[in-house]
């Protein structure tokens, strides 16, 4: 659960898409928060607070004399008891409101009293998004702080396809979970490679390796949610693309060697996730090999080129992180690739600890020594790996 004990107000202001925070309720409350909804009056009629009563498991505020608040301060109260305010749907209105300090209903006022941060998450046509005025609205709400996320591009309830739609609310969890993210990585610029590579025998046959990219995905959202502007070279890989991250998608040693040489120079950081195949056959045969009845055919091997090494004999190279997965001696095969590819920084994990899986085992080499990382979600391993990176950075 990544929201453990994190509160959040969740704001829902009327249009089409509140019917999506009430999914976004549910994936809020399975990762450990507590959420408090506060509706428009507007909201009201597109979906009923019972709705989000029952989701939360709290009661649902949308009325600014509300007699069932003692104090009659909801507005207060409301904002005082969160960690972050989020506005899902956000309405151009209420954006709108919220950029002139307008608060003439609830949900406005308590936005108006928070001493939290804000989030919103606009949902409107395209022609009301495009619009000067809630433009303007837009910027003044970033240059106040306010955090916005979306919209998305796509087909509209009015039947029009454009900019305005409200992201979905598995990117709207993704978003509020890298929100609380420390911030180690902020302005660096961060390239990765994840997953195997294939390497053609002909074209419906290769070699590769097994890697499932999960654990090189993990460290791309992470590396992004702790600020960096992440670029991910991958193999062949069939995972999400964390919000936010560029990725670039290949197929062999040679052309991820290619796509990350073409960036390595102007990165910060580069880490080498991906399981690169060591050895290619020398020439990819143009059509399938048949059985014939003779002897199998020989395939002749070339090496690959090292990425890692090559990026780490850069004239000035970014900082340099290896990884090492091994079936025995860990730390001893792991120094010694360190030292052998002149990396300051290598992760070593021993193969039976997390194959494939969503958890693995981690020991973090460098030059003050060994670190163990206990066994945990990849993810959280991830988080813990930029931490580690951000502090070797900060102290070079
Ligand atoms: O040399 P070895 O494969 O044991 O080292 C593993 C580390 O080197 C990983 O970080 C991997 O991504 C990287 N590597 C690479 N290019 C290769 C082989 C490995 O970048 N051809």
């Amino acid at each position: 659960m990544e929201l453990t004990g994190k509160r959040i107000t969740l704001g829902v202001t009327g249009g089409i898409a509140a019917y999506k925070a009430a999914e976004l309720v549910r994936l809020l409350i399975k990762q450990g928060a507590r959420v408090q909804v506060a509706m428009t009056e507007a909201a009201t009629h597109f979906v009923t607070p019972v709705t989000f009563q029952a989701l939360s498991g709290n009661t649902v505020f949308s009325d600014q004399w509300d007699p069932r608040v003692a104090n009659n301060m909801a507005h207060i109260d409301l904002s005082r008891d969160a960690d972050v305010l989020l506005i899902a749907p956000a309405s151009a209105d209420f954006l709108a409101k919220v950029a002139n300090g307008l608060a003439d209903n609830l949900l406005s006022t308590l936005t108006l009293a928070r001493d939290c941060p804000l989030l919103v998450a606009p949902a409107m046509n395209r022609q009301m998004w495009e619009n000067a005025a809630t433009q303007r609205n837009i910027a003044t709400l970033r240059g106040d702080g306010v955090t916005v996320i979306g919209p998305a591009r796509g087909e509209q309830a009015c039947g029009e396809t454009g900019l305005g739609r409200m992201i979905e609310p598995e990117d709207i969890l993704a978003e509020v979970i890298a929100f609380f993210q420390p911030k180690h990585l902020a302005g660096k610029k961060l390239l990765l490679t994840a997953g195997p590579t294939f390497e053609a025998i002909d074209p419906v046959r290769g070699i590769t390796n097994l890697s499932s990219g999960k654990m090189g995905f993990a460290v791309a959202r992470a590396a992004q949610e702790a600020g960096a502007e992440v670029t991910l070279v991958c193999g062949p890989v069939s995972q999400p693309t964390p919000r936010g991250v560029m990725r670039i998608d290949v197929i062999s040693a040679l052309e991820m060697h290619t796509e990350v040489m073409q960036r390595a120079a102007t990165q910060d950081i580069f880490i080498g996730v991906a399981a690169v195949a060591d050895y290619r056959p020398a020439t990819a045969a143009e059509h399938k090999i048949k059985k014939d009845g003779s002897a199998a055919p020989p395939i002749e091997l070339v090496q690959t080129p090292d990425i890692l090494a090559d990026v780490a004999a850069l004239p000035s190279p970014p900082f340099c992180v290896g990884f090492a997965a091994e079936s025995q001696n860990l730390a001893e095969y792991a120094q010694k690739k360190r030292a052998a590819k002149k990396i300051p920084l290598i992760v070593g994990n021993l193969i039976q600890d997390g194959f494939g899986g969503d958890n693995n085992t981690l020991i973090l080499f460098d030059d003050n020594g060994q670190r163990p990382l206990s066994p945990a979600p990849k993810i959280e391993l991830a988080r813990q790996l930029v931490a580690h990176i951000a502090n070797l950075l900060e102290n070079r």
